[in-house]
């Protein structure tokens, strides 16, 4: 049995039942992405005609789909967030300085969409323009969805936006200190971060990337979550030293890079048990799953001191984690939406994850990274099936919503998936392999593999799973 067998073979047995649902509102022939009812179309209408510089491109936001319109990116000018259900307000990047989009207009009915618009993203001081805020540098792709793709986002010292309770003491605050559910660059249920600090005179720069569900992520308000990495050695202490002759010293950087990314990602796990097992007491869950929860959240320690240790022996001194932000992390809980973010975060990121080490650890040579990756395959393939446990719970009591939810995410992140590129990769392939990392094509590959062997057929089986739809107390206000 193959390892995405054998994986299945262990998440079925997590779930049981039969019937079958719609996304979105019944339809004859299994799952359709609109909202029932809603104006829906795949994935919410694009941004209208784009401007470039001059005196005012304009952007309308199209008619909401199911994630809702997106007002759009352009060049200069003001934007506007347009009618959409669930739309946001435009981004405009560059030229004459924008004004601030409008609001988007919720959804009038049924469907998933129907939330509330975000506002718009105030205009840039490019040419000759006046307005301050966000000025976004590159394609922003908010779904390249771990490929690896990044843009710039800058604004004029003073003026980054910093979650609550952080001082302004320095003009270009840390990258883990901007927040930005002031600014949705992207679309409900996408997924980006700031990441390293560029220095521009008179600007503050961060590097800032799409989602990548590899292991489960810290999210708060559609935002990844990571510590930046600092000089601390209490995190590594069994680092081994290098062979210097053993990889040359450009592939020792891109280790260290990557395995340091993975610990931050490992790092922010932690923190995501932690709102998980909070979240679940919220929701009046039995004691298993908030046993499991913390037993995990003591995994993800494991895991990230592991990963540190090897940035540390790949880099040039030891590293650790600094502060994480967790303000916010509790503002909203629903049995629906933590039943899809475990479902995202927990059966797809942990099952990827799980499968993930497994083919790392098939290719490895290195001593210590494949004792790592031998506790990384089999407890990620554990923290899975406490999600799918968590997500099998949630459609006992939340029902066909639950349930339609979580084939419409699915269905989302399946057309990622399947339309996306493996990014290319320079570099020493031996070296990479038997120190434990996958290029970015054998690690797409394992990515679909997940999805469509192991995490489909679950979803099958959950969807059949009887909904007994009678809610606790605690959740009938919830529910509602
Ligand atoms: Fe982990
Ligand atoms: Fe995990």
């Amino acid at each position: 049995m193959n390892a995405s067998a054998e994986l299945r073979f262990r998440l079925l047995a997590v779930l049981v039942g039969s019937s079958t649902l719609a996304c979105g509102g019944a339809t004859s022939d299994g799952l359709s992405s609109g909202g029932a009812g809603g104006t829906g179309g795949t994935t919410g209408g694009a941004g209208g005609s784009t401007t470039t510089g001059g005196t005012g491109g304009f952007v309308a936001g199209g008619t909401g789909g199911t994630t809702g319109g997106f007002g759009g990116v352009s060049t200069g000018g003001a934007s506007t967030g347009g009618a959409s259900t669930g739309g946001f307000g435009g981004v405009s990047t560059g030229g004459v300085g924008g004004a601030a989009g409008t609001a988007g207009v919720g959804g009038t009915s049924g469907g998933a969409g129907g939330s509330a618009g975000f506002g718009g993203i105030g205009g840039s001081s490019g040419a000759g323009g006046a307005g301050g805020g966000l000025i976004t540098y590159g394609e922003v792709q908010c779904d390249a969805w771990c490929e690896g793709k990044t843009w710039d986002s800058c604004w004029p010292e003073g003026q980054v936006p910093v979650w609550p309770g952080v001082p302004m003491s320095n003009a270009c605050p840390g990258a883990h200190e901007v927040d930005n559910q002031s600014y949705p660059l992207c679309g409900p249920g996408e997924v980006w971060f700031y990441d390293s600090q560029k220095k521009v005179p008179g600007m503050c720069c961060y590097t800032t990337e799409p989602q990548c569900l590899v292991g489960r992520p810290f999210v708060v308000a559609g935002e990844q979550r990571l510590a930046p990495a600092a000089a601390r050695g209490d995190w590594g202490s069994h680092v081994l030293a290098m062979d210097e002759a053993e990889i040359d010293s450009a592939t020792r950087e891109q280790l260290h890079a990557v395995w340091l990314d993975d610990a931050r990602q490992e790092h922010a796990s932690v923190a995501a048990f932690a709102q998980l097992t909070l979240q679940l007491l919220a929701l009046g869950a039995p004691p298993e799953l908030l046993a499991a929860s913390q037993v995990a959240g003591a995994d993800e320690v494991r895991h990230a001191q592991g990963c540190f240790a090897l940035a540390s022996r790949f880099g040039s001194g030891l590293v650790g984690p600094g502060p994480l932000p967790v303000n916010g992390a509790l503002d909203s809980i629903d049995l629906v939406s933590v039943a899809v973010a475990t479902f995202e975060e927990g059966c797809v990121g942990e099952t990827v994850a799980a499968l993930l080490a497994t083919e790392m650890r098939g290719h490895a040579r290195d001593t210590q990274v494949v004792t790592l990756l031998n506790a990384i395959a089999e407890e990620e393939a554990q923290h899975a099936e406490l999600a799918w446990s968590i997500v099998r719970w949630a459609v006992q009591l939340g029902g066909d919503n639950v349930k339609s939810a979580i084939a419409c995410k699915l269905a989302e992140m399946q057309r990622v998936i399947h339309t996306r590129a493996a990014a290319e990769f320079e570099g020493d392939v031996e070296a990479w392999h038997a120190f434990g990392r996958l290029t970015p094509r054998e690690a797409l590959s394992v990515e679909r593999e997940a999805l469509d062997a192991v995490i489909a057929p679950c979803v099958d089986q959950l969807l059949a799973s009887p909904s007994a739809a009678r809610p606790s107390p605690v959740l009938s206000a919830q529910l509602s």
